[in-house]
């Protein structure tokens, strides 16, 4: 008989259904692999690498680059395997028994699960109708509740709308705990408050290479926050935790970002039109939209996620469970030709 640790069985499992579908737009990745360029550059880099040496070398180097960037210190910087790794040693940093982490609903279903994996409390605070954030309310209630932490995913998956730069300043500065917000999505809206670190002890922004660098393969991430807030966070991770080949990967996508300039174009140009097109289609709500998909309702929800599917086409598609999605489904967005066949399936499916 094992003996598993009390409470992991009861541990909700991510949801993430992973089948290479012909039309892969479920997941939120970038439909296109690494420029040829950057990917000439980047094996060639991993052709040279002293595999027998813990990866110091690679995880300073991809540091630097990336403090130099955004003109803070190497030492407000922790990398991590993708920015998965960064939140969940962030809860576990202000976790604990007793404490308490409020976080908006619905958004990205990882955090509820990295509470509990915590030991801490997670609080969930309902967003509106249309997905907007009463700022106010929820400041009060992550100091009603005497929160050690409050998470807020901006812009928030699965509703792809964001919050100003004033509204997270606003939330910054009018509570005491930790307040992590989760830019997985900022290259696709280009407002971020990274800025903001200098100003606030209390502000950690986790960032990732999945989405906007096409990078979710290779699992790298990293988070930027205060020096004496890294010192801590960093206790929480295991030593040599980023593997060399990631890491070399990373810090070559970096030193060519430029090259993702134009991607990050074409995907919210695709973005803005698909969501002009669905708009057309009777009986279809399209959510605003600052990321690189696209949520959608309608009545017929399952039935259109099951016809998709049947086609090869793998959309996301949300349980009856998951507050405020009924009837919803996530589009990620893919090349122009994908996108176009996406939306051509939806419209025969409605008989539009
Ligand atoms: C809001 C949000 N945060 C974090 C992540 C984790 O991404 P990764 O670990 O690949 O950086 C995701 C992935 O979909 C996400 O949607």
């Amino acid at each position: 008989m094992l003996s598993y640790r009390r409470g992991l069985d009861a541990m909700p499992s991510y949801d993430g259904v992973e089948k290479n579908y012909r039309i892969k737009v479920n997941a939120n990745e970038s439909t296109m692999n690494l420029p040829p360029l950057v990917e000439e550059r980047v094996l060639n880099r991993l052709a040279s690498l002293a595999f027998n040496r813990y990866p110091n070398e690679e995880y300073y180097s991809l540091v630097e680059q990336i403090a130099k960037n955004f003109s803070v210190e190497p030492a407000q910087i922790l990398l991590g395997g993708g920015s998965s790794e960064i939140i969940e040693k962030v809860f576990h940093a202000f976790g604990g028994a007793g404490q308490r982490v409020v976080f908006p609903q619905p958004s990205f279903s990882m955090y509820k699960i990295y509470a509990k994996a915590a030991e801490s409390d997670g609080v969930p605070f309902d967003l509106d109708e249309n997905f907007n954030l009463d700022v106010d309310a929820f400041i009060s209630k992550v100091r009603e509740v005497g929160a050690s932490l409050a998470v807020v995913c901006n812009p928030n998956n699965p509703t792809g709308n964001a919050l100003t730069p004033a509204q997270v300043e606003k939330i910054v500065v009018s509570i005491d705990c930790a307040f992590l917000l989760d830019e997985a999505y900022v290259e696709f809206y280009g407002r971020s408050a990274v800025n903001l670190v200098a100003k606030y002890p209390n502000l950690l922004v986790a960032r990732t290479f999945s989405k906007a660098y096409g990078l979710a393969g290779a699992r790298v991430g990293y988070m930027i926050a205060q020096a004496e807030v890294t010192r801590m966070v960093n206790k929480t991770f295991m030593p040599y935790h980023m593997n060399k080949l990631s890491l070399a990967t990373a810090d070559i996508v970096y030193q060519m970002r430029d090259e993702f300039v134009p991607r990050l174009q074409f995907i919210i140009n695709e973005r803005n039109r698909l969501a002009e097109l669905l708009k057309n289609l009777r009986g279809v709500e399209v959510f605003p939209s600052e990321t690189n998909f696209l949520l959608i309702r309608l009545e017929r929800a399952e039935e259109l996620k099951n016809h998709l599917e049947s086609l090869d086409i793998g959309i996301r598609y949300f349980a009856p469970s998951a507050f405020g999605l009924k009837n919803c489904l996530r589009i990620s967005i893919g090349t122009q030709i994908e996108n176009d066949t996406v939306f051509a399936a939806i419209k025969n499916f409605l008989g539009d």
